[in-house]
């Protein structure tokens, strides 16, 4: 679907009581990319899947980088407030509470940038291989909001410091956040899996958020 602003896919819920889940896929990817992996991880939800506007020689992502790590924050603050839109219409278009992002890579980072800039757009985050997008001034209020951080301990694409300097800035902001270096590169592993399974299975029913 191209409407709403983003061209994304939506699949309803099977299951009630299970918060929806917003996809977002690392460069390269599109919003078919992390569907399976989400049904997977969290079957009955229902999945809102955007693709990233911005092309990086062709390959889809949520905001300009000016080379590896390096962030254009111009673009960052301004593609998060898209999303951030884009989240708002499509709550309204499908009736849904506040989404618990799934975020792996680049979409992993445009999620932390709405968890930091935007709280109240979703309820929760699972963040795979991120990093600090930017220093928030000042911190926002995530008293309660769960959090899901798991980086690679080998990852040669997001530096160990970067994802613990997220970890930091999560944790003054009262984020419920549980964090976890495991033993991979930027890739995801059936380690990842397992344990954003588990993590995703304890949330309680949707938030009336
Ligand atoms: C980013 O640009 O968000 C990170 O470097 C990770 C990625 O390449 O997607």
């Amino acid at each position: 679907m191209s409407d709403l602003g983003f061209i994304h896919r939506f699949v309803p819920a099977t299951l009630p009581g299970r918060p929806p889940l917003l996809l977002l896929h690392g460069t390269g990817g599109d919003e078919n990319d992390l569907i399976q992996l989400a049904q997977a991880l969290a079957p009955g939800s229902a999945l809102l899947s955007p693709r990233g506007k911005v092309l990086e020689h062709g390959m889809p992502r949520f905001f300009r980088r000016l080379a590896e790590g390096v962030f254009d924050q111009v673009d960052l603050k301004a593609r998060t407030k898209e999303l951030a839109d884009f989240i708002a219409a499509a709550r309204k278009a499908y009736d849904l509470s506040a989404p618990v992002a799934v975020g792996f890579s680049n979409g992993a980072n445009i999620a932390a940038s709405l968890l930091l800039s935007a709280p109240d757009a979703l309820s929760g985050a699972v963040l795979l291989r991120a990093m600090l997008p930017f220093e928030p001034m000042p911190l926002p209020d995530l008293s309660g909001t769960p959090v899901l951080l798991l980086s690679g301990a080998n990852d040669q694409m997001i530096p160990a410091a970067a994802a613990k300097r997220l970890a930091e800035v999560l944790q003054a902001s009262h984020a419920a956040l549980a964090y976890k270096a495991v033993p991979a590169g930027h890739n995801l592993t059936q380690h990842d899996l397992n344990i954003a399974a588990e993590w995703l299975g304890k949330l309680g029913p949707e938030p009336l958020a």
